[in-house]
């Protein structure tokens, strides 16, 4: 497989599990799994695919270690980058922003270029607003652990096999 990252914040727990967990499902030990808190434009561009863990925070916002990165972000060129999106989000007590960083954060990637895959369908989940929506499909991998943690062990693997057709 080309050169592929699972980038997120070390810090965090669920958002941490879910990338052992994509990796795991990968079967591939190539891929390399890079602290979002400690990239910059160099690390972030040495990767042709990557798959990036953005929970969404603050009522619809990134947290602090992505939105930090976010004025580097729209100064790159990623048109030949595949970028796949998981998020973390909480459909019963944020309804009205589910999932807003994924979204968020595939907006600033499609401006510079990047190629976004893995799109899933928002069938299952039960919420009134997504920024994250395009028409019936999130543009990541939707998880939310908090009410639906169960269904992450056929949700990660169910993806992964759609990553790997696109990635290469
Ligand atoms: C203060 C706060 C604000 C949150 N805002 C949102 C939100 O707007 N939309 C959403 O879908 N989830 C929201 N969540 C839920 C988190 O995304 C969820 O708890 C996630 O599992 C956090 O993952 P992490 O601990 O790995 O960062 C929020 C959680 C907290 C504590």
């Amino acid at each position: 497989m080309k050169k592929t990252a699972i980038i997120y914040s070390f810090n965090t727990k669920k958002t941490g599990k879910i990338a052992e967990q994509i990796k795991q499902a990968f079967e591939d030990d190539s891929i390399e799994l890079v602290n979002a808190e400690d990239i910059n434009e160099e690390i972030f561009m040495s990767y042709e695919q990557l798959v990036l863990g953005v929970p969404t925070w603050f009522d619809g916002e990134l947290p602090n270690y992505w939105d930090e990165f976010v004025p580097a972000l729209e100064d790159l060129d990623l048109k030949n980058k595949k970028i796949a999106l998981y998020g973390l989000g909480d459909q019963k007590n944020y309804p009205e922003n589910f999932q807003d960083g994924m979204g968020l954060m595939a907006e600033i990637l499609e401006a510079q270029g990047a190629e976004i895959v893995g799109f899933t369908s928002s069938e299952g989940y039960s919420f009134e607003r997504s920024r994250a929506l395009r028409g019936d499909q999130f543009v990541g991998l939707a998880i939310d652990y908090e009410n639906q943690g169960s269904m992450n062990k056929t949700r990660i693997p169910a993806w992964v096999a759609e990553l790997k057709k696109q990635f290469n």
